[in-house]
């Protein structure tokens, strides 16, 4: 292996590895540096692949037990943790070295061990050197921790180690309720687990819409969510916490604590070459480029955007730009998804945040049932499509599904808004039907 490079980056999860396959691509010389065994980074190791195959599990597992009135009646359904955290590693297993064969098929050299600079150019791995003209880092984000006495005992664990658990636990209490806590309440819920989530906010998902998180919290099955709370201390097997100054405990045999996540620069050397960056990441322009011009910065670590294809749309923008072509980030038009039972989805702006920005908004809710193939597919349960569009010029400023499926619809509300199309350009598309995707144009015509 030559150890000069025309690009290095610095982590496989989906920017770096996204950003060596277009590199590749291109023929460029690329050099990839992990510090775990497999590649993939968190989203495809312990995030979003592992959650997504677990959550489905639990999904079949609680559809067959509650589906009497769709004319399903299952006795003995069993979820079997060991086989489906057995499925969970052959998913996560295939998925890796899907990765690790893309890096062989665009002729990226692949390097296991910690990358440090040495330099604005060097990068030292495993006491080797090696040079690239530009540096590429995607060095991910990693749990955040609280200060809360008790925090040291073994039951008290991250998403990094949820994986690692041996057998169900009875109860769980999940200190944060953003997309990691509510994730795994739902998915522990679904199995039978009690659950209890801690928000120290007054409503969950702090960052999206109250009207909509606050549907989601009241729809989330068969777990229990405490806001406006502080928890105080984690004893052995419960939680006690403030709740309008009162002390109480909640059950705890294991506690997950998903409180945010940090990026990870603390061990990759950037003081020693005066990269700029502060608590929240690195510090980045819309060509995904650094204070120093050959070196660009993706994912997590710019604190910009928690989301895998944000991070996979950054690799591209930062190769793009080291190519000479011209390649911005956008962050308008990023949907995002929640895995939960029921899943929520959402685009753009808020109510409250379109409002905020001084927009003269527009806002319509449709509740689902209205919709023939949600109705027939999901009965009763929960589901709502909000719309907000600009009153003065008709576009359409954000989105929001709860129910069903909602992560396989948003994609086409993204469409919408990166296309810039007008209310009026969304009523005359043709949507199939019956879908529940067609909740989106009926919406709008209630505006
Ligand atoms: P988060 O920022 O979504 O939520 C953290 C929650 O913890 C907040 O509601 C906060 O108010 C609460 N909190 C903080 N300190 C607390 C305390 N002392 N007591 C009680 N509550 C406290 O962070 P989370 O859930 O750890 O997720 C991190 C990132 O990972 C997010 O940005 C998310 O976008 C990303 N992610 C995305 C997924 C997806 O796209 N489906 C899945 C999982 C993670």
């Amino acid at each position: 292996m030559d150890n000069k490079y025309d690009i290095i980056i610095i982590g496989a999860g989906p920017g770096g590895y996204l950003a060596a396959e277009r590199a590749g691509a291109e023929g460029k010389k690329v050099l990839i540096i992990e510090k775990e065994k497999t590649l993939g980074g968190v989203c495809l190791n312990k995030g979003c692949i592992p959650t997504k195959t677990l959550l489905n599990s639990a999904k079949i597992f609680y559809k067959s037990k509650n589906s009497e009135s769709f004319g399903v009646t299952v006795t003995d359904a069993i979820y079997d943790f060991e086989k489906a955290f057995m499925w969970k590693d052959k998913v996560v297993s295939l998925i890796t070295k899907g990765v690790a064969y893309q890096m062989k098929r665009f002729n990226v050299d692949v390097l296991n061990g910690n990358g440090e600079f040495i330099d604005r150019n060097t990068i030292k791995v495993n006491n080797a050197l090696y040079f690239g003209e530009n540096i590429i880092i995607a060095t991910g984000s990693s749990p955040a921790t609280i200060p809360i006495e008790g925090i040291e005992q073994e039951h008290v664990i991250s998403s990094d180690e949820i994986f690692k658990i041996k057998k169900i636990p009875k109860n769980l209490a999940i200190i944060g309720g953003g997309v990691i806590g509510l994730e795994f309440a739902s998915y522990f819920s679904m199995i039978g687990v009690e659950v209890t989530v801690l928000e120290m906010l007054p409503e969950i998902l702090p960052n999206i819409d109250p009207e909509i998180a606050k549907t989601l919290r009241t729809s989330l099955k068969g777990c229990k969510i405490l806001t406006n709370v502080k928890a105080k201390k984690i004893e052995k097997d419960k939680i006690v916490y403030m709740q309008d100054e009162n002390e109480k405990s909640c059950n705890a045999e294991l506690v997950l604590l998903s409180v945010g996540r940090k990026p990870n620069i603390t061990y990759v050397g950037l003081e020693k070459i005066n990269l700029e960056f502060d608590k929240t990441g690195i510090v980045v322009n819309n060509k995904m480029q650094t204070n120093l011009p050959n070196i660009y910065a993706v994912g997590d670590v710019t604190g910009k955007s928690l989301l895998a294809h944000s991070a996979y749309r950054m690799g591209e923008v930062a190769v793009n730009n080291i190519l000479g072509k011209n390649d911005r980030m956008r962050y308008n038009a990023i949907p995002w998804a929640i895995y939960t039972n029921p899943e929520l989805a959402g685009i753009g702006l808020s109510e409250r945040k379109a409002k905020q920005k001084g927009y003269n908004v527009k806002v319509t809710t449709m509740q689902l049932r209205a919709n023939g193939r949600f109705y027939a597919e999901h009965g009763n349960e929960k589901g709502l499509c909000k719309v907000i569009v600009d009153a003065d010029t008709d576009l359409l400023l954000g989105v929001f599904l709860l129910g069903g499926v909602s992560s396989e619809i948003i994609h086409s509300a993204a469409v919408m808004i990166e296309a810039e199309l007008r209310v009026k350009d969304i009523k005359e598309i043709i949507f199939p039907h019956p879908t529940v995707s067609e909740a989106i144009k009926d919406t709008m015509w209630e505006l």
